[in-house]
């Protein structure tokens, strides 16, 4: 029997003054679009903020429906309509924050399972590692690459 550990970085940020700018840029994007969400059912609105190697930044938001599996989350949101309309351009980074009644969320947001696969085959499409920024009222965290939130994932390696 082996046993490996598999090691993952989370940079830690306090607030929003202390990331690099660009991040910052990105990060009040994805704070913008959140009240733009269309979450009548969990009350949830979520941002998300991408930004293409063209310079482009793309938003989106949660779009919820009756029918719940229906819906859609921020980030596919956005990274899909990046990925239909800018099929060229590989996704530098992504931003996401998340609000309720308002008020940014006071644990940091982390993506679903179903959005971290989504950003996994992303990034192996464009072959560039995606900078992931996590919004949250006391830790901005930021992950190089989508291995730190999804590791050991499925991928068109076994296709
Ligand atoms: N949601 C997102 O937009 N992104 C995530 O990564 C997690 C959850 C949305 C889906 C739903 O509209 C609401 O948040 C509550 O789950």
């Amino acid at each position: 029997m082996k046993t490996t550990e598999i090691r993952i970085v989370v940079h830690e940020y306090e607030n929003i003054g202390e990331l690099p700018e660009a991040d910052q840029v990105l990060l009040q994007e994805a704070r913008r679009v959140t009240s733009m969400a269309y979450a009548p059912y969990s009350g949830f609105h979520v941002g998300a903020a991408v930004l293409l190697g063209n310079g482009t930044i793309v938003t989106g938001n949660n779009q919820e429906n009756s029918a719940y599996p229906s819906g859609l989350c921020a980030e596919r949101v956005a990274m899909f309509y990046a990925n239909a309309n800018y099929p060229d351009s590989e996704i530098k980074s992504i931003a996401i924050s998340a609000a309720k009644d308002g008020i940014l969320v006071s644990e940091t947001v982390k993506p679903c399972g179903g959005c971290r696969q989504a950003l996994a085959e992303t990034e192996m499409r464009f072959e560039t590692p995606i900078r992931i920024i996590l919004d949250g009222q006391h830790s901005i965290m930021v992950l190089h690459g989508v291995e730190s939130l999804l590791p050991l994932s499925f991928s068109k390696k076994y296709l």
